[in-house]
């Protein structure tokens, strides 16, 4: 990475807002982390560029991380074709959207399976959850870390205490199996969309709720949209922080050891940090005028009985033994 930056190339900078300038030397590899998520809060946005910043300063001379974040790059519909591609190098998506290239991911997906974070990672560092990191070897992908992002709740254009509330309503969903049938749980329509999109469906009415984590509705402004968030803490949204194995394969055997120590390091890191971020973005929605439901047992337990039949459906598509070894956690 070059040290001192041209008036040009910052100029250049400038110009495209979308590039998260890592001046490349000529003859440094070139790896493109492209992500959607935004502000300067998120845990993925702080972990990808530690990651970068990682890169570019212990591996300088050999290799150069560009980070795209907000979807500027490539946005949900994009950017695992163009990953196999060789468009980009490192993505960090999550693990919701890889429906078209394996179901064992589902099992994230499952309503309240996770009491928390915690649990969470500790699947995720456990035999089965770190098997997973390999699932999609045959597809051409290599998971290097899951990074967790938070656990999710739903917001509506009317406050939404009971499920009983959402009866009628449309979600925007990911596109995962096991999200589309919990929301048809709850006698709503599940509607997918990419995460670009959410805001302005938001906005005009096309869809009427989303779900999401206390980072995503504060960085995406989804709380100006919406009545109200509900403290519903029904699931995971984690991410694999990911490459390809031909450009895994391509790195000598020295480069690709520093490239994967760095991304040991910035997944547990960025893992230890999620929480207190989640807590400061739950705040910020507050301060900015956003209104937050807190449940109480009684009612939540609502919630986990109108979710849970989900669990049943999925279960010869995910694994029984694999569900019940995420459940133990
Ligand atoms: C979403 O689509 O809602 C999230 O997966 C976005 C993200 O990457 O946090």
């Amino acid at each position: 990475m070059r040290k001192i930056n041209s008036v040009l190339s910052g100029l250049a900078m400038i110009a495209s807002a979308s590039f998260v300038s890592a001046n490349c030397d000529p003859g440094e590899i070139v790896a493109k982390l492209s992500h959607v998520t935004g502000g300067t809060t998120h845990p993925k946005v702080v972990a990808a560029n530690n990651f970068a910043e990682r890169v570019n300063k212990e591996l300088n001379g050999k290799m150069c991380v560009e980070v795209y974040p907000n979807s500027t790059l490539f946005g949900d519909s994009k950017e695992l074709e163009a990953l196999l591609l060789g468009d980009v190098q490192l993505l960090a998506p999550s693990l919701s959207k890889f429906g078209s290239y394996t179901d064992k991911f589902g099992v994230f997906d499952l309503p309240f399976i996770f009491k928390d974070i915690d649990a969470a990672i500790s699947f995720t560092q456990s035999k089965e959850g770190k098997n997973l990191l390999n699932d999609m070897e045959n597809v051409g992908f290599v998971g290097l870390g899951y990074w967790m992002s938070g656990m999710k709740y739903f917001s509506a254009n009317k406050p939404l205490i009971l499920p009983s509330d959402a009866a009628g309503l449309k979600f925007r969903v990911q596109t995962s199996d096991v999200a589309k049938a919990m929301i048809k749980a709850m006698d709503a329509s599940p509607q997918p969309m990419a995460f670009a999109e959410v805001y302005g469906a938001l906005q005009t009415g096309v869809v009427d709720g989303q779900e999401n984590t206390w980072s995503n509705i504060y960085t995406q402004k989804f709380y100006e949209v919406q009545d109200s968030t509900t403290e519903t803490n029904h699931q995971l949204l984690a991410y694999l922080f990911m490459t390809s194995t031909e450009f895994l394969d391509s790195l000598d055997k020295q480069t690709r050891a520093t490239f994967i120590k760095i991304a040991d390091d910035v997944t547990m890191e960025a893992n230890l940090a999620v929480k207190a971020a989640e807590a400061k973005n739950r705040q910020n929605i507050l301060d900015a005028g956003g209104k937050i439901n807190v449940l109480t047992p009684e009612q939540r337990q609502k919630w986990v009985d109108a979710m849970s039949p989900a669990w049943k459906q999925f279960e010869k598509q995910i694994g029984a033994d694999l569900i019940k070894a995420a459940a133990s956690h």
